[in-house]
């Protein structure tokens, strides 16, 4: 299978429509001593794109995202940011350009509040220096306030529940919950370009509806773009403009949600393993966070 060529489904037309990209890899690679992650991967995505990878485990959707977001350094290949590269900057730099993401296993301080953890993510928005931090002028406190009140208007992006609940311990709050949390924290940054991998782990079915809402509207309300990693396909083929598939780290596979449903080799790919079972083990997913803080 790794073998293969990535297959233009039948019938895909050719790319659609006019607008420049947004995000383009070409030829993007990614080798870990003899192991190689993700080999030759083009993709294009286009402003307010919902954009869906898909593949069975370990096919090399989280290091994609660690290659676009700066935590890996392809090995080949080029990344460009509205034409411009971002091979070499770091993950703070990608997310200034335009790039928030969030983890597969939530990543949230646990022993701050809801509402500190969505301020973190505006760092990259302060202006205040250190000087200006010490010592408190006004502008720094009018910086401060104007902060908070644009985390508790994200946070309402998710209705009232998470305004309410601002001053709690994240750890306090429910699965569902975090993960909105953690795309707050994303939005905080005001990006062009959202990686959401595998929002809808861990929910239940009507979590799962829930989020395919917030996620729609973070495209038609907030004007984002967004490409995520799901593994539950009656989300992704619900809501994907287009569906790129990875299987042992090549896309053998992109086209809208109906074509790539029907490919054979897509078939194959997820019947080779428990397709039952598209979540991950506990096990296995330690195993991801090792790989992504490495
Ligand atoms: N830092 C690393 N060092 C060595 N191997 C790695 C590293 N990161 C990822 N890998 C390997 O690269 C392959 C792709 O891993 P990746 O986490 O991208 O898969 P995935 O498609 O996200 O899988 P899952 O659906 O299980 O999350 C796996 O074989 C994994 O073991
Ligand atoms: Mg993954």
């Amino acid at each position: 299978m790794s073998e293969m060529q990535a297959e233009r489904v039948e019938g895909t037309p050719s790319e659609p429509v006019t607008a420049e990209p947004l995000l383009e890899l070409s030829q993007v690679t990614k080798s870990f001593g003899g192991l190689t992650a993700v080999g030759d991967v083009d993709l294009i995505i286009r402003p307010k794109e919902i954009i869906s990878i898909i593949g069975p485990n370990g096919a090399g959707k989280t290091t994609v995202f660690n290659l676009i977001t700066g935590i890996y350094r392809p090995t080949k290949g080029e990344i460009r940011l509205e034409g411009k590269s971002t091979v070499g900057l770091n993950p703070d730099q990608v997310l200034t350009r335009g790039i928030a993401r969030t983890f597969q296993n939530i990543r949230l301080f646990n022993n701050m509040t809801v509402l500190e953890n969505v301020l973190v993510g505006q760092h990259t928005q302060l202006k205040a220096g250190v000087l200006g931090s010490l010592f408190r002028t006004p502008r720094v406190r009018h910086e401060e306030e104007a902060a908070r009140e644009r985390a508790v208007e994200l946070l309402s992006f998710f209705g009232q529940s998470l305004v309410d609940r601002q001053d709690e311990y994240v750890i306090n709050l429910s699965y569902a919950e975090r993960r909105r949390v953690e795309i707050a924290r994303a939005l905080a940054a005001k990006p062009k370009l959202l990686l959401l991998d595998e929002p809808t782990a861990g929910m239940n079915e009507a979590e799962t509806l829930e989020a395919v809402g917030y996620i729609r509207r973070l495209r038609d309300e907030l004007g984002l773009t967004i490409l995520l990693i799901e593994h539950k396909l009656a989300v992704t083929m619900g809501m994907s403009d287009r569906i790129a598939v990875l299987d042992y780290g090549r896309k053998i596979a992109e086209g809208l949600p109906e074509e790539v449903r029907r490919n054979k080799m897509v078939i194959a790919a997820y019947l080779g393993q428990s397709a039952e079972e598209p979540e991950q083990s506990a096990e296995m997913q330690e195993q991801t966070e090792d790989h992504e803080v490495k």
